[in-house]
């Protein structure tokens, strides 16, 4: 395989890979989005394979020993990803992106390693000579990257799976005093030896600078907690596209150079975008300490007890069928109870006696960018009655019903009325200014930011309790 033949096949999956962005970024275009990433992907390994048989002919050894080992590792690694990937529930899918980030952030630090030890294996000096000045550059940066990368998602997903008893792995941050000097010291430190790296090319500061740089993205992560774990995880994302970028180029590997790119800077404007959906701004978050505040004022939420109105799934249904127009507003209890193939025969039996049924989603309900889409899509709920909020919330004064399932934080009035909230800020959807309020949830518990909503004691509201897929079953039948 020639080497322009090489180039003209990387380029063609790279050109795969941004059709595939550009398709994710729309529900409707998400499918082949899918099929242009899928279809890249095997046009990049198929090519790097060819790339391989090739080198090793030319160098005219170690070909059998070389495809043995790399056919190994595609079929164990794509048994394990296919393995996983189709057990994990949805619900789940952010933890499973972390742990996936930790494996790209380590593969880029193994690769690095590699490279220092052995450079003419890869092309970067003759034998026994020193690697040029830029390649240290890039291998020092692809190293603390990818080994940032690793401890911190390995962190992200020990706190998003809440599994784990170890302090770490707990979602409430850990903070002490001079916290962020101590990060600053060692990032310095980490810069130092990795200066050291590059003019003297030697093992012990580049084995200290990754240590220090593993210890780095642990220390990063744990002070941040709470609700600001999305950003996290996305921004994680971006470092792991960064770090092989950087490797990419100590290979001179235009493919790993795009797709690395590509994933770094999608992973970083997807951080920008929740940023802003939940009023927070980047340095705040990475500083961390946002989720102590949330859980000091669900502690002192939980104590509260107020009346509130609650309603049977019959009074629920009976509202709903005498409303002109209601506003659905899907959350992470609806994907927990798998609730959305009935709440699409419902909404079709509302429709069906004439009332105008919309849904408002919130940028980060649910667990993952873009989960209330997908969970909706899954039930085949149209399209054009899908609303992002900011294209809703100006209609909910005119609103008759708005039905809110298993959402809390993303419908809490504190984000712009009590600016001491830890959520204060926060845009959310406008369900308070419908003229009535139902809310399903199995009980009065906080949502993730651990939060007490003041909408679920308006007068206006009704709180109907249960599983989101029991409760709205029964308002089916109710309305039959
Ligand atoms: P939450 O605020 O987490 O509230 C979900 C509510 O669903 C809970 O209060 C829970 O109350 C209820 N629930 C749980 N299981 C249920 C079931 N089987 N049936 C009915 N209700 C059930 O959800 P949200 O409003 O979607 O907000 C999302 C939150 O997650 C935000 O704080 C966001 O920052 C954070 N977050 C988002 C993402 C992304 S990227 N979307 C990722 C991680 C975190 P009960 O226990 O009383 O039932």
């Amino acid at each position: 395989m020639s080497m322009s033949l090489v180039t003209l096949l990387y380029l063609l999956a790279s050109v795969c890979f941004i059709q595939a962005l550009k398709g994710l970024s729309n529900p409707r275009t998400a499918r082949f989005g899918n099929a242009f990433g899928m279809a890249g992907m095997l046009i990049a390994i198929l090519t790097t394979i060819a790339l391989i048989v090739r080198q090793a002919t030319a160098l005219g050894s170690g070909l059998a020993v070389g495809l043995g080992l790399l056919m190994g590792a595609l079929v164990i690694g794509g048994a394990i990803g296919a393995f996983v990937a189709a057990r994990v529930a949805m619900t789940r899918m952010p933890e499973l992106v972390a742990a996936m980030h930790s494996l790209i952030g380590l593969a880029a630090v193994c690769i690095a390693y590699a490279v220092v030890s052995e450079p003419s294996a890869f092309g970067l000096a003759p034998a026994g000579r020193e690697m040029p000045y830029g390649n240290r550059i890039e291998l020092f940066i692809g190293t603390f990257v990818g080994a940032i990368t690793f401890s911190g998602s390995v962190i992200a997903f020990g706190k998003l799976s809440g599994k784990y008893r170890f302090r770490l792995f707990q979602g409430a941050p850990v903070v002490y005093s001079g916290q962020h000097l101590i990060n600053l010291l060692l990032a310095i430190a980490m810069i130092g030896f990795g200066a050291m790296f590059f003019f003297t090319q030697a093992w012990l500061p580049f084995i200290v600078m990754t240590i220090i740089a593993f210890a780095l993205g642990v220390l990063i992560i744990i002070p941040i907690g709470g609700a600001d774990m999305p950003v996290v995880v996305s921004m994680l994302n971006s470092y792991s596209g960064w770090a092989a970028a950087g490797i990419g180029f100590s290979l001179n590997n235009p493919m790993l150079i795009i797709a690395g790119s590509l994933v770094g800077s999608s992973g970083a404007i997807l951080s920008y975008i929740m940023c802003r959906a939940m009023n927070r701004s980047f340095f705040s978050v990475i500083l961390g300490g946002f989720g102590a505040q949330a859980g000091e004022s669900a502690a002192s939420g939980a104590s509260e007890q107020r009346p509130v109105k609650a309603g049977s799934a019959d009074d629920a249904s009976f509202m709903l069928g005498n409303a002109e127009s209601v506003v659905i507003v899907p959350g992470y209890g609806l994907a927990v109870a798998r609730a959305q193939h009935a709440l699409k025969e419902l909404t079709d039996k509302l429709a069906g006696k004439g009332v105008d049924v919309k849904y408002a989603i919130h940028p980060v309900a649910g667990r993952m960018p873009g989960h209330m889409n997908v969970l909706l899509a899954e039930a085949e709920v149209p399209y054009d009655s899908v609303f992002e909020m900011e294209d809703i919330n100006g209609e909910f004064g005119q609103v008759d019903v708005v039905l809110v399932l298993g959402a809390n934080d993303v419908v809490n009035p504190a984000a712009k009325t009590d600016p001491k909230s830890p959520i204060a800020g926060m845009p959310i959807i406008d369900a308070y200014k419908a003229r009535t309020v139902i809310v399903n949830k199995r009980s009065m518990a906080a949502g993730y930011a651990g939060l007490d909503n003041d909408l679920f004691y308006m007068d206006k509201t009704m709180m109907v309790f249960g599983d989101a897929k029991k409760v709205i079953e029964d308002m089916v039948k109710a309305s039959s």
